[in-house]
């Protein structure tokens, strides 16, 4: 498996084989962040398929309680894995690895990343990667559907929070 940032070229791509995170984070708009430089995009592969995606979000959660609460921290938003039939290989641990590194690189010392309140699965994961539930909060936000209606949606969420070691040991995927 490789991890690597995501080019133009991989957008079709991921389009085609992953679905997206949410209604309101589509490939497109990921990468257009990702272009801005608010954010780094993340894609693993399994030869020429993309099988897992992440996104570095540096300005921190959208969230305003959270923002309030660690200023400093940015978040690695949007991970997921598809096919299923893939779970619990660490392709999930791995991207999460690949994101903290690039945190670490740019001389933060936390990351956060916000779970659903109801997805005590991958709170386990995080807890066992060495986050700590922080702050609960709403993920607000709104898509259009093809009828050019507008949806809100508002998630209830932890955001969790881990402090890296700079000096620790560098975790390869
Ligand atoms: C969460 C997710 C990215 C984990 O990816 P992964 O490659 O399977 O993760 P890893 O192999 O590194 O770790 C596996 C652990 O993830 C957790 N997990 C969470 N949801 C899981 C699921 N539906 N199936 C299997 N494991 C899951 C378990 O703790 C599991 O541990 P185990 O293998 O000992 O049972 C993946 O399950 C996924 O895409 N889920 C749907 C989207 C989602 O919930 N994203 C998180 C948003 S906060």
């Amino acid at each position: 498996m490789r991890i690597r940032e995501c080019r133009e070229e991989d957008v079709a791509l991921l389009d085609e084989h992953m679905p997206s995170p949410g209604a309101a984070c589509d490939h497109a708009s990921r990468f257009v962040r990702h272009l801005g430089g608010g954010s780094t995009l993340l894609v693993a592969w399994r030869g020429e398929l993309p099988v897992g995606s992440c996104e570095i979000r540096w300005e921190g959660c959208r969230a305003p309680e959270v923002r309030a609460v660690h200023p400093e921290c940015s978040e690695i938003s949007g991970l997921g894995l598809w096919p299923e039939a893939l779970r619990s290989q660490r392709v999930g641990t791995a991207l999460i690895h690949a994101a903290e590194r690039l945190v670490l690189g740019r001389g933060r010392v936390s990351v956060g990343l916000g779970v659903e309140k109801n997805n005590p699965r991958t709170q386990d994961l995080y807890k066992r990667l060495g986050y700590r539930p922080s702050t609960p909060y709403l993920d607000c936000g709104s898509y259009e559907d093809s009828a050019g209606l507008i949806h809100r949606v508002a998630d209830a969420c932890t955001f969790m929070v881990k402090d890296l070691d700079p000096a620790g040991p560098v975790q390869v995927p």
